[in-house]
């Protein structure tokens, strides 16, 4: 017995990695082991003797199983520093990682306006950028001979006739919006646009609105008023208010310009840069939705009414943030993003 646990413990100490020790233990302590055949051996003895050779038996099988489990722990350390030692990384050598990438401010900006409106509980509706004209102009009771449809505004699409233009508004997704969920329709539409402008300090032929649409029954031109005005502090801060001129769109009626009180001199600079002394800033559009646009989607104007806005993300961007030139907003230079901060 003291034999084999010798030979054991050589065996053990002797393993220099986890593999031989494994072998180790399998030799000296497995089914064909000496200890185990001892172990086995200790039934045939006389009775008289049995109880120490059992006894000498678990001594010897402790100071095995101890040193077994010393050892283990010894190489898995050493196995461990070993590790670290080889997988050692220099932190300070310079790399050729890229940078991470900057979400543009316009699309920043417009997940910022759609969580105003997701806190109000309206809905964020898309539509197609190529989209039809039928839902660019006729749904939203442009006549056939509208000056807006011409080719000096709008981009259209070949071959001629087909009926497809790059949307010159969100204003289309108001009807989409209405055929698809039907009222009471609350719903926030960022999205691209394009009219044929030449790109320069305040002008640019792809661009961005929010358009902005509730129908429900008896809403008022007070409950535009006071969305806008919401929006107004949302993105400019609780001093901001609005202001409502008239003016003409086809599909609301009556209709309106917004402006923006000029947040930079309240409107006590005549000298002021940002709104030119007048006080005021021009913001967007808007009006209580036409019943021809109603009836177009199969709404029933004397059931329910609704107000409709839309404003330009660009010069969103350009009031809050004084951006004063347009090509920093569509060039894609990442120096232009990275003054806003990366947020992933
Ligand atoms: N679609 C209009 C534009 O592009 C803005 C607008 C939206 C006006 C909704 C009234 C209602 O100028």
């Amino acid at each position: 017995m003291e034999a084999a646990v010798q030979q054991a413990l050589q065996a053990i100490s002797q393993a220099a990695n986890l593999d031989q020790l494994k072998e180790a233990r399998r030799l000296h302590t497995g089914e064909l082991s000496a200890i185990v055949a001892a172990n086995r051996a200790i039934k045939t003895l006389p009775g008289a003797d049995r109880a120490q050779a059992g006894k000498n038996m678990g001594a010897a099988k402790q100071r095995v199983f101890a040193a077994l489990d010393q050892r283990q722990a010894e190489l898995e350390a050493a196995q461990l520093a070993a590790q670290l030692e080889q997988e050692q990384v220099d932190v300070t050598l310079p790399t050729a990682r890229l940078t991470p990438g900057a979400r543009h401010p316009l699309e920043l900006m417009q997940e910022r306006i759609a969580d105003v409106f997701t806190a109000i509980g309206w809905t964020i509706a898309e539509g197609p950028e190529l989209e039809a004209e039928w839902f660019n102009f006729d749904a939203l009771n442009f006549g056939p001979d509208h000056p807006a449809r011409q080719m000096q505004d709008t981009f259209y699409v070949d071959p001629p006739g087909c009926g497809l233009v790059l949307r010159t508004h969100t204003s289309p997704v108001q009807a989409r919006a209405l055929l698809t969920y039907g009222v009471p329709c609350y719903v926030a539409v960022p999205g691209k646009t394009f009219r044929t402008d030449e790109l320069d300090a305040t002008h640019t032929p792809v661009f961005h609105q929010v358009e902005g649409l509730a129908v429900d029954r008896g809403l008022t031109m007070a409950h535009l008023r006071g969305t806008l005005d919401h929006l107004a502090q949302a993105m400019f801060g609780p001093e901001a208010i609005t202001r409502l001129r008239p003016s003409f769109f086809p599909f609301t009626e009556p209709s309106a310009e917004m402006d923006l009180r000029c947040f930079i001199c309240q409107g006590e600079d005549p000298a002021c840069r940002t709104c030119g002394g007048s006080g005021w800033i021009e913001w967007g559009g808007c009006g209580m939705v036409d019943p021809h646009v109603l009836i177009a989607c199969g709404v029933d104007p004397t059931e329910y009414q609704g107000f409709a806005f839309g404003m330009g993300i660009e010069r969103t961007l350009m009031f809050r943030s004084g951006v004063s030139d347009m090509h920093d907003m569509v060039e894609g230079d990442a120096r232009f993003s990275l003054t806003y901060g990366v947020e992933v």
